[in-house]
Order: C-alpha cells, then sequence, then structure tokens
C-alpha cells in the first residue's frame, strides 16, 4: 500500500510539476502509452517474466488483412470468421460488436487500422496467480484495466483501448462434486451439501453441460456454446431451464475471486459474504476477477420442444401483426407457469431466422422456439391449440399458424440442435426491458402499440426465460444467501429485447442508432415503470442506469464496491460505483479532475 502510494506520489508530482500546486494530487488520467506515467519497456518484460512469459502484445485479429492483402489465406480465415462468436472467443483481445474496438480494425478493403480501441497488453491467464499479477501491476501503474472472456459483451466492458487486459478464457475447468458444501460453512450453518460443479472463471457453456451431461447432470446456462460464466453468472445469467429453476446468478454456492487489492479470497454464505453478495448480478469486471464458480447441479432433465409459427405475408398495415402478438403476450404468464419457456421473435415484415423454417418471402408475426420439461408433443401442442384456434377466429384467413414437435431425453441432447448460431460481427446496438404480468396481461391494446414501437422496423425479441423459478428467488435456499441480481427479474415473464445495426466510422450513423434504441425501449418502460432491464443485454447509455439495472439492490452494491475497490482499479460502463471516472476520446480520466 505504501509502495503504491508512493509510487502515485512520485507520478503525481511529474504530472503537475509545471502546475506548482500546494498539494500533490493523484494524476487525473490513467497513463497512456507515450506519457511518463506509463511502464517502461524494461518494466513490460520484466512483469513478463513474473508471469512466466505469459503477457501477449496482439495486434487485432484484422490486422493481417492489412499487412497481408485481403486475398491471403489468413485474411480469408479472418473473414470467414468474423461473424461467429468461436472466432472472438479465440482471440485473445477481439470482440463481437464491432463499435466497442471504435471500428479500428476491421477486415474491410480501405477501412482504417490502427488498433486505437484494443488493449496493448494481454495477459493469457491459466492461473489464478496471473490474474493477481495483472491486478496489482495495473493498480500499480495507474492503467485502465479491462476484463476479457469470450467477447460478447453487447455493452462493450470487454475491451478498451490503453489498456491492459486479462484475458480469463485459458481459466477453464470442470471439476463435478458429488456433494458440495462450501468452504467454512459447517451442519446448521449455510446451505445443506448437494451435486455441484466447480467452473473456471472464463469456462465456456458448452463445455460445462458437455462435462456434466456425461454424468446425467446439468445446470442453468446461457444459450450459445461460448457464453462464459465470467460475464454470464456476474450479470444475473438467464437460461431456458431458468422458468423451472432460476437465473444462472441463483445456482451459485462458491466463488473464488481476485479482489482489487490483489488478494485471492474464496466467497459464500460463510466468509466474504458482501462480495459474495454483490458478485452474483452486480455486474462483470467491477468487484474482482472471478477465477472459478461452484454451481449446484441437478439431473438432466426429459423434455419436449415446439417451433411455433403465426406468420402473414400480408404486411400492408402491420397493426394487425401487433395485436395478434399482444394477445400471444398476454398467455406468456400463464403459460410460463404451466412449464413453458423459449425464446421468440416478433416479426414486421422481415425474412425470417432460418432456424425457424425455409420462408423465402417476407412475412410478418410471431415464432417461438422453445420447451417445457417432462412433457410431450401432445401437451405442447395442447398449449398453443387454444391460441391458434382463437387468431384464427378474431382475424379470419390473415395468420397461417404451424407448430412442429420434437422430444429430447436429456439437455444436452436438446442444447446441440438448438444453441443460439445467430451471426456476431457487426455494429449493434440493443435495448431492453423486462415486462411483468400486469404490463403483459392488463392492457393488450396498449401493449400492441408499444409493441409496435419496440419493434422499430425490423424485428424484436419477447424471451420467455424468467417465470416461476426465477421468482421463487431460490439463491437463499440453494446457497444460503440472497443475492444482487435485480429485483424485476423476480417478478419478469419476458425479457423484451430490441436492436438495430449500423454503419461503422459514421458518428451520425451511431447516434441515430442509440436514439432509436431508446425511443422503442422508453415504449415498454411507459407499461412497466417499476421494472427494470438485465444489464447483459441492454442499452450501454440506458438512462438511470443504476436503478434500470439494479433497483433498490444499487445503494449497498455501491458501498461494497467503495469498501473492496477505493482506487477503482475495475472501471467499466455501465457499471457500479463508476461515477468518479469518465472516458474523455480514447482517456480515462477521474470525472472533476481530482
Ligand atoms: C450469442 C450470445 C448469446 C447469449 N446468450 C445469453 C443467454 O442465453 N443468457 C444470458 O443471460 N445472456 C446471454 N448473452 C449475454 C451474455 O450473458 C453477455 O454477453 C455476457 O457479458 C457474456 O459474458 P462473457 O464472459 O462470455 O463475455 P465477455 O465479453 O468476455 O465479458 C463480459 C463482461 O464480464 C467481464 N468478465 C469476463 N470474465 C470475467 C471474470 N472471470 N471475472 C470477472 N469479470 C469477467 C468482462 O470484463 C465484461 O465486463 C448472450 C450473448 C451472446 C453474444
Ligand atoms: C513474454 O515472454 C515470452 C516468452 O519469453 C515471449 O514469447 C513474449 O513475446 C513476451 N511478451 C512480450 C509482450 O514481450
Ligand atoms: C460506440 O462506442 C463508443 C466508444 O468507443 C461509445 O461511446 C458509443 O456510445 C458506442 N455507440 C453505440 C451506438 O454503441
Ligand atoms: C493462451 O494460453 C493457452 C493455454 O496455455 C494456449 O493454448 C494459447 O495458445 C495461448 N494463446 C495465445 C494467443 O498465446
Ligand atoms: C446416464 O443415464 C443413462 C440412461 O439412463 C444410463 O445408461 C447411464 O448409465 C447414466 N450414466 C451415469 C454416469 O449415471
Ligand atoms: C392486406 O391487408 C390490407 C390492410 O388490412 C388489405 O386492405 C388488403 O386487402 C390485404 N391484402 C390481401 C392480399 O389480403
Ligand atoms: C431448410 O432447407 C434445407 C435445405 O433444403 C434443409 O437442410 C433444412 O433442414 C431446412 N430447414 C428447416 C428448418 O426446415
Ligand atoms: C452516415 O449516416 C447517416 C445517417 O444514417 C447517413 O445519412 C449518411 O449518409 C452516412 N454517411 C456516410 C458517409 O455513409
Ligand atoms: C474513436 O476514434 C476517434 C477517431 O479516431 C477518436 O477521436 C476517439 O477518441 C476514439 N474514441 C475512443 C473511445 O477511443
Amino acid at each position: 500500500m505504501s509502495r503504491i502510494r508512493s509510487g502515485l506520489v512520485a507520478a503525481c508530482q511529474l504530472a503537475f510539476a509545471v502546475l506548482a500546486t500546494a498539494t500533490c494530487k493523484p494524476p487525473s488520467c490513467k497513463a497512456v502509452p507515450g506519457t511518463p506515467g506509463w511502464p517502461s519497456a524494461h518494466d513490460w518484460q520484466r512483469f513478463n517474466v513474473t508471469l512466466g512469459g505469459r503477457l501477449l502484445q496482439p495486434k487485432p485479429p484484422a490486422a493481417v488483412c492489412h499487412t497481408s492483402g485481403f486475398g491471403s489465406t489468413e485474411c480469408q480465415a479472418v473473414i470467414n470468421g468474423w461473424t461467429k462468436f468461436e472466432f472472438h472467443q479465440q482471440d485473445p483481445v477481439s470482440v463481437d460488436w464491432n463499435n466497442w474496438t471504435n471500428d479500428t480494425c476491421l477486415p474491410v478493403v480501405g477501412a482504417p487500422c490502427s488498433g486505437q480501441g484494443y488493449p496493448v497488453y494481454v495477459i493469457n491467464a491459466t492461473e489464478p496467480r496471473h490474474v493477481q499479477l495483472g491486478v496489482k501491476f495495473a493498480a500499480k501503474h495507474n492503467i485502465r484495466l479491462v476484463i476479457k472472456s469470450s467477447g460478447h459483451d453487447f455493452i462493450g466492458r470487454s475491451v478498451a483501448p490503453n489498456s491492459l487486459s486479462i484475458w480469463t478464457r485459458h481459466l477453464s475447468s470442470v471439476k463435478p462434486h458429488a456433494s458440495f458444501r462450501p468452504r467454512g460453512c459447517s451442519a446448521g450453518k449455510g446451505p445443506g451439501s448437494t451435486t455441484a460443479v466447480t467452473v473456471g472463471g472464463g469456462t465456456p457453456m458448452w463445455d460445462i453441460y458437455s462435462g456434466l451431461d456425461a454424468l446425467n447432470l446439468t445446470t442453468v446456462g446461457g444459450g450459445a456454446k461460448s457464453v462464459s460464466v465470467g460475464g454470464y453468472m456476474t450479470g444475473g445469467g438467464h437460461g431456458i431451464l431458468s422458468s423451472r429453476y432460476g437465473l444462472a446468478a441463483d445456482q451459485v454456492l462458491e466463488v473464488e475471486l481476485v479482489t482489487a487489492n490483489g488478494e485471492i479470497i474464496t466467497a459464500n454464505a460463510c466468509q466474504n459474504q458482501d462480495l459474495f453478495w454483490a458478485v452474483r448480478g452486480g455486474g462483470g469486471s467491477t468487484f474482482g476477477v472471478l477465477t472459478s464458480a461452484t454451481i449446484r447441479t441437478f439431473p438432466t432433465p426429459q423434455l419436449s420442444h415446439a417451433i411455433v409459427s403465426i406468420l402473414t405475408l400480408n404486411i400492408t398495415d402491420p397493426r394487425p401483426i401487433f395485436d395478434m402478438t399482444a394477445y400471444v403476450l398476454s398467455k406468456y404468464p400463464a403459460m410460463s407457469d404451466a412449464g413453458l419457456s423459449g425464446y421468440s421473435f416478433i416479426l414486421r415484415g422481415t425474412p425470417i431466422p432460418p432456424e425457424f423454417g425455409n420462408f423465402t418471402d417476407v412475412v410478418g408475426g410471431f415464432v417461438f422456439s422453445g420447451m417445457a420439461l417432462d412433457s410431450t408433443p401432445e401437451s405442447l401442442q395442447a398449449m398453443w391449440d387454444p391460441i391458434f384456434a382463437h387468431i384464427s377466429a378474431t382475424w379470419p384467413g390473415l395468420f397461417f399458424t404451424n407448430i412442429q414437435t420434437d422430444s429430447f431425453p436429456s439437455f444436452f441432447a436438446w442444447f446441440s440442435v438448438y444453441y443460439d448460431a445467430t451471426p456476431g460481427g457487426l455494429n449493434l446496438r440493443l435495448g431492453s426491458r423486462l415486462l411483468d404480468s400486469d404490463a403483459l396481461t392488463k392492457d393488450t391494446a396498449a401493449l400492441s402499440r408499444a409493441l409496435e414501437t419496440f419493434t422499430g422496423a425490423g424485428a424484436a425479441n419477447a424471451h420467455m426465460v424468467a417465470g416461476k423459478g426465477v421468482h421463487e428467488a431460490p439463491a437463499e435456499r440453494i446457497s444460503g444467501m440472497d443475492n444482487a441480481v435485480v429485483p424485476a427479474w423476480r417478478k419478469a415473464y419476458a425479457h423484451m429485447i430490441s436492436g438495430t445495426n449500423f454503419m461503422p466510422w459514421n458518428v451520425t450513423a451511431r447516434e441515430e442508432a442509440k436514439r432509436e434504441v431508446q425511443r422503442r425501449v422508453a415504449a415498454l418502460k411507459a407499461l412497466a415503470p417499476g421494472m427494470g432491464a438485465y444489464v447483459n443485454e441492454a442499452d450501454p447509455e440506458e438512462p438511470d442506469w443504476q436503478h434500470a439495472f439494479w433497483g433498490s439492490h444499487y445503494p449497498r452494491l455501491l458501498s461494497i464496491k467503495r469498501a473492496v475497490d477505493p482506487n477503482d482499479v475495475f472501471w467499466c460502463t455501465p457499471c457500479v460505483g463508476n461515477e468518479r471516472w469518465k472516458e474523455v476520446g480514447d482517456r480515462l480520466c477521474r470525472v472533476g479532475g481530482h
């Protein structure tokens, strides 16, 4: 601590010498290359030695196109990989959503490739010790720190310019336990023992699911193969099993974290309880770096699946599309309570995603891909039949309805077919809102109008991933302690997402995308003013984000953040406690310059 302080004072004296201020203040911005505060090449080299040679200085992945030519095989591999999540997952600095690198090296002919938006150095961490060294080095040298795992983040938290990045992708392991009791918890204190799995902080969903399936077990996880536990669980984490079992953050029994002061700690219901509470829902890269998590597992369920389409070719007047969709959404609470869960698209008039069938026409309407546990194809059909009947009676001849059903012996058998295979590698802006039963059922005319705005010119999602299992807030029962997940989840029946793509290098287009998404989300907010939004799939500039993403938990999260990270070693936006710093161009500076 005293070494850190004297380092700060030295840097501060250098920076402020010319101003001859009476009291020396700490530097007002994080160090950047080329300024005296930035470590020397020799410092970096010594740091690399302590890391056992795991320090990287990677080029942006598309740089090869700009140096070896767009026809080169290396560049072709980058172009082919760019839309796939696995490509960005395997790269130390790449992320799925281009804008977060400031579009500074896209695989596009004639595009600039400065790499300005990417980190300067990366630690390829395979052990908690590497993370620990990285956190301490960044703190000591006043360097902006980022944590990247898969790079999926929709709100840009896993990449930053002028930074040191800790890449957690290779903190990946899957270790099942026949019986687990959190450390320091004895009988009568904390939760009882249960089957569980300890996974490394960067472990992808596919590895967790496949490792558990070998034991006929599963857990609550995300929809894409490469989503990693680090960002997913810390944000809350929903999955198709959530409506029965709760959110991912609700399943966690214990975590191992590297804290802002570089300590490796264990947090559970019996020790470091504040951190244990905060890290389950309080957001990624804010309270520490997750090096492992131990998660409750359960027997893998048998299930039936249905793809439902309610579509029209007549998109001349979109109102019936939204009236019909509002009617279907008004049935969400009842269907969810009856065991259904799934993902859906609302279409104003777009070619429909190929996984829903081979339609070549532009269609409008509603498509749903979902399941019910311990059910049969017949019971799923019976759930939808009355809805189809109502729709053909209300809008005769307008919509054609279809349901295709199938059964699977395990969650993993289902996931292997229905994992999320949508494309990445775009400039994308999202906005979202959680809706409760009142918003879905009380006034379907108002819901219809809100959906029309929310869907924009293209498509929106109304995911059925909350429901009873989430409302029962099972964290306390499972782990012995509740968590920081936004309370809105505990009443939600639909997770509504709307997004828009925008042109790179065009600030006007980017600002338009931002305004458009805010306009769409505002329509749903008006319907459900007391609810909130899921931080991991949301508008990064959500107005009043503290309240939208954390609700009544925010004050406690903020006080924990101030206590465990008083110097803001971890900083991201929109993240708990980030109010004392802001981005100024490509630098991170103290608000008010002090
Ligand atoms: C294709 C796709 C499908 C998705 N499906 C779902 C879904 O089904 N359910 C759902 O809830 N969400 C889903 N999401 C959203 C997902 O939860 C977020 O994108 C989440 O941030 C991903 O976490 P990550 O670690 O994989 O990504 P990253 O972008 O690498 O990290 C995300 C955030 O977590 C931080 N972080 C990463 N690792 C750690 C760590 N070890 N310790 C501390 N902080 C860390 C990063 O700094 C960043 O702030 C999906 C996203 C995509 C792109
Ligand atoms: C770190 O050391 C390893 C092994 O000596 C070397 O391969 C690597 O290039 C070094 N990293 C940097 C950034 O110099
Ligand atoms: C794009 O990224 C910049 C930071 O590089 C951010 O300020 C801006 O809000 C982002 N815009 C969108 C639409 O995501
Ligand atoms: C990172 O480390 C892992 C595990 O040692 C290794 O397989 C991988 O090649 C490394 N990646 C880079 C870019 O150095
Ligand atoms: C998993 O279930 C299958 C089918 O019931 C059974 O044959 C197999 O032995 C089980 N495997 C384990 C590890 O329990
Ligand atoms: C399509 O809908 C519009 C508006 O409801 C209606 O006027 C028109 O006749 C319909 N067209 C067809 C081919 O059904
Ligand atoms: C769409 O058509 C292709 C090729 O005919 C086929 O392989 C695929 O299974 C079809 N998809 C669906 C969802 O029917
Ligand atoms: C930038 O985006 C705006 C708004 O979409 C558009 O009008 C303009 O033509 C774009 N500029 C360029 C150079 O493409
Ligand atoms: C993005 O790039 C622009 C143009 O090069 C630059 O002015 C801006 O500061 C960069 N923004 C960030 C957040 O890096």
